[in-house]
């Protein structure tokens, strides 16, 4: 990528800010990008550079930027040889215009806050189960919270909301870790992982399509949302395709999953580590939802990991960003802007207004927001009721990290009750 500032001069990129081992928080060097270098080029895990953009107003305006694209998956880093992969169906993220705003105006709908209100009594079952399933197998009154609860919990919550076999995990899990671990892949690892789950989304389609046809002519199916979406793509002038509805199951695996396990353990951790706050939230439990919001603010769960690529030239805070270089929006940082959020490295789970960025900005914003929000509040509402006296059950800073994605979180969260 060959980049100048307004003067014409080139300047050697810095690395993207690393996590500091002894620190749950952001990396430190965003307080000072955001306050010097709001956009600065830097040189990324898997050797391209790209253009850190580091406060909150300029991340929310980076990602519903219209001359800032997400790229393929299958196609970027761009290649030096000239072979075109095969094509790969694009997911949600890497869908755009009509195509785009068509499978979002089909999908939304299931994930709105009212939609999902089926969920709660479901997750709340689910939620019970795990905890009273830890707390029977455990014989001294400790246990893992991580492998107990915030990694089994969210796959099962997703499996039943948008009707993803929970008993198949085995054949696709493996694939979306490896797309979630991108970073030291090839692209030939990336296309394998990409078909291999495209592969099993197809067949996934072919046993709800037999349904349909076994349903007879009023074919009714299932009503999971894969079946509702499915019906949608057989209706007369529907808004969808058949290989939309694969799409949708292919996205669900690559951004439904480990963002929201990593997610609620990070945010467990927070809480674990400020004994006070978490006493207060037991003792009025009326506060969860905003506690919700504020340990999405929180936790610095994407750092430089949401790629964009510019489609022309454009100057921002100084900086010319030529058309085909990267830009990262950066979240971890954009959440800890003073300029944004006062006091944002304390926290503070009554904070209001919090219009944090955890979830992306504009017309490609999360569309399993309500989902997670729901889930957390649920799980927080459980483990309180059926554990008041929680507490980590180690010192934090002798925890290991789970970094076999981007998305860093404790890789145990022991803890005593
Ligand atoms: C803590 C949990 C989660 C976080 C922090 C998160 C974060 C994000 C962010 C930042 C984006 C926007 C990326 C961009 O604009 O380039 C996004 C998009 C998306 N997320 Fe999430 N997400 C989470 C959980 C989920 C869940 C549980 C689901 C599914 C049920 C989900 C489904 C999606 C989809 C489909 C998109 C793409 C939307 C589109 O392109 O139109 N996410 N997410």
């Amino acid at each position: 990528m060959t980049s100048t500032d307004e003067t014409g001069a080139t300047d050697a990129p810095m690395t993207v800010p690393a996590f500091d081992p002894a620190d749950p928080g952001p990396p430190c060097a965003y307080a000072r990008l955001r306050a010097e270098q709001p956009v600065v080029k830097a040189l990324m895990p898997n050797g391209e550079t790209g253009w850190l953009i580091s406060r909150h107003e300029d991340v929310r305006a980076a990602f519903a930027d219209p001359r800032l694209t997400r790229p393929l998956l299958s196609a970027w880093p761009p290649r030096e040889d000239a072979d075109a992969p095969p094509p790969c169906l694009p997911t949600f993220l890497e869908m755009t215009g009509e195509h785009h705003t068509r499978v979002r105006r089909a999908v939304s709908p299931l994930f709105s806050r009212r939609r999902l209100e089926f969920m709660a009594p479901r997750i709340r079952a689910m939620a019970e189960e795990l905890i009273d399933t830890m707390v029977r197998g455990s014989a001294d009154g400790t246990g893992d919270l991580v492998a107990s609860f915030t990694e089994p919990l969210p796959l099962r919550v997703l499996c039943e909301t948008v009707g993803l076999p929970h008993e198949d995990r085995d054949l696709y899990l493996p694939h979306t870790l490896t797309l979630l671990s991108a970073a030291g892949l090839s692209m030939d690892e990336i296309l394998e992982a990409l078909y291999a789950l495209q592969d099993y989304a197809s067949g996934l389609i072919d046993r709800r399509e037999k349904e349909f046809e076994e349903g007879g002519a009023g074919g009714a199916g299932g009503d999971d949302y894969i079946s509702l979406l499915l019906a949608e793509s057989r209706r007369e002038g529907g808004d969808l395709t058949r290989d939309d509805v694969v799409s949708f199951v292919v996205t669900m695996l690559m951004a439904g999953y480990k963002t929201n396990i990593q997610h609620t353990a990070n945010a467990l951790l927070a809480l674990l580590t400020h004994p006070g706050q978490l006493r207060r939230l037991r003792d009025e439990p009326e506060g969860i939802d905003a506690a919700v919001e504020e340990l999405l603010r929180y936790v610095p769960l994407m750092n430089a990991i949401n790629v964009l690529v510019a489609l022309e030239d454009f100057t921002l805070h100084g900086q010319r960003i030529r058309a085909g270089d990267a830009v990262l929006p950066v979240i971890a940082s954009a959440n800890r802007d003073p300029e944004a959020f006062p006091e944002p490295d304390l926290l503070d789970l009554t904070r209001s207004p919090n219009a944090h960025t955890a979830f992306g900005y504009g017309p490609h914003y999360c569309t399993g927001a309500h989902l997670t929000r729901l889930q957390l509040s649920v799980a927080l509402r459980v483990l309180l009721e059926k554990l008041p006296d929680l507490e980590l059950a180690e010192p934090a800073d002798s925890l290991p990290w789970d970094e076999t994605t981007p998305l860093r979180a404790p890789a145990r969260l022991p803890v005593r009750w």
